[in-house]
């Protein structure tokens, strides 16, 4: 009987697919997988409408010329540099297929989202983990990240802000990494996708440092509060587009048509109405909202710099009995490791959800933390 090729053992549930379809399952308040629970703004779901019917057929696969602009206007980049994805999630899987193949290394930090390794395996090179170090806070360990690089290594790939950890490359940090990159002459995989989530400083987009070697990744979902949309992008570094737009006409060809066409209008918007901004302030008070409550319990909490992710140590606690027993959905730390073990009773709570959900899921986990006791 013919089989499915090996390759499909990377079928799994993700473990956010899992977490959530354990949330409703069970009623509880989900933390876990990180999509908002407020609706994308109102200028954007007006572009959208009028957009449907009048934008419906293919766009060239770097995308829409007009969504092209809007996102290079935005970054400060040349059209000619921004191709138009599915997402995030689509723009890493064509930087996969364009930039390593097999015999290749991928350093990159754990704990990971969790697309990376897949996309990596799929396209048949080896993703290499080399683990963050905890301490009070998330720091890179730049002589394990040195010591991971070896001939075969082809691209750094990082996330920045952070997800899982919330944290922030500083400028020393970022620069650090450049110089890595240019020491040994790899391609940076910049996902940025959480750009204009941060609560102090705002991060340091690593193509300013090297334009020449930064791919970097964007998301109109994530900035925009539209996560099923599926619109993201990829800035490249000057004259690489065609190729990597070349790859991608290969799966989807094109985004949907009318979204990009409502996000080429709602991009500018955002930004001159100051939408960023009030989103950082309504998710800097949910953060604090889940931190201060988690702190309130006792637990120990790091604190983000930026995404809508907290993590915290539960120790002795169970993510799926969470779910059964506490009624609340938060991803184990262990869900983004692979090559290295989690730090002890590390969980991963999403803050992109409404205060009064944030306040529920406290009070749930107190009760449960009581009977416990
Ligand atoms: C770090 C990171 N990169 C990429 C993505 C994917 O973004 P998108 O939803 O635009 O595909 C996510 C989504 O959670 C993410 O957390």
């Amino acid at each position: 009987m013919a089989q499915l090729h090996p390759r499909t053992e990377l079928s799994q549930e993700s473990i956010f697919a899992r977490m959530s379809r354990l949330a409703a399952e069970h009623g509880a308040i989900n933390l876990g997988q990180g999509f908002p629970s407020n609706p994308p703004p109102p200028f954007l779901l007006e572009a959208a409408r009028r957009a449907i019917g009048t934008v419906d057929q293919y766009t060239p696969p770097a995308g829409l010329p007009r969504l092209r602009e809007a996102v290079a206007e935005d970054l400060g980049v040349s059209p000619q540099e921004v191709i138009i994805t599915a997402g995030g999630t689509e723009a890493l899987h064509a930087l996969a297929e364009a930039l390593y193949g097999p015999g290749d290394e991928v350093v990159m930090l754990e704990p990971y989202f969790d697309v990376y390794i897949p996309q990596t395996r799929m396209a048949g090179a080896t993703p290499v983990m080399v683990p963050m170090r905890l301490t009070d806070r998330w720091e890179v360990d730049f002589p394990a990240l040195e010591g991971a690089i070896t001939p075969r290594t082809k691209a750094l790939l990082l996330t920045n802000p952070y997800n899982p950890t919330g944290s922030l490359l500083s400028k020393a940090e970022a620069e650090q990494i450049v110089a890595l990159a240019r020491q040994h002459d790899l391609w940076i995989v910049s996902d940025e996708v959480y750009d204009e989530l941060y609560f102090n400083e705002p991060p340091i987009p690593l193509r300013r440092l090297a334009p020449e070697r930064v791919f970097t990744v964007g998301s109109a979902g994530k900035r925009l509060e539209a996560t099923g949309w599926r619109i993201g992008w990829i800035v490249t570094p000057p004259g690489l587009a065609p190729q990597v737009a070349g790859m991608r006409q290969w799966s989807s060809f094109c985004s949907a048509a009318p979204l990009q066409a409502a996000v080429a209008e709602a991009l500018p918007i955002a930004r001159k109405e100051g939408f960023y901004a009030q989103l950082r302030e309504s998710y800097a008070r949910r953060k604090d909202l889940l931190e201060q409550g988690l702190r309130a319990l006792g637990l120990k909490t790091f604190s983000p710099a930026g995404t809508y992710f907290l993590t915290a140590l539960l120790p002795g606690l169970e993510a799926e009995a969470l779910v059964r027993e506490a009624g609340v959905a938060a991803i184990p730390g262990s869900a983004f490791y692979t090559q290295h073990p989690a730090p002890k009773g590390l969980f991963r709570f999403a803050f992109c959800k409404t205060e009064a959900e944030i306040e529920e899921a406290l009070r749930r986990l107190a009760g449960y933390l009581k009977v416990r006791t």
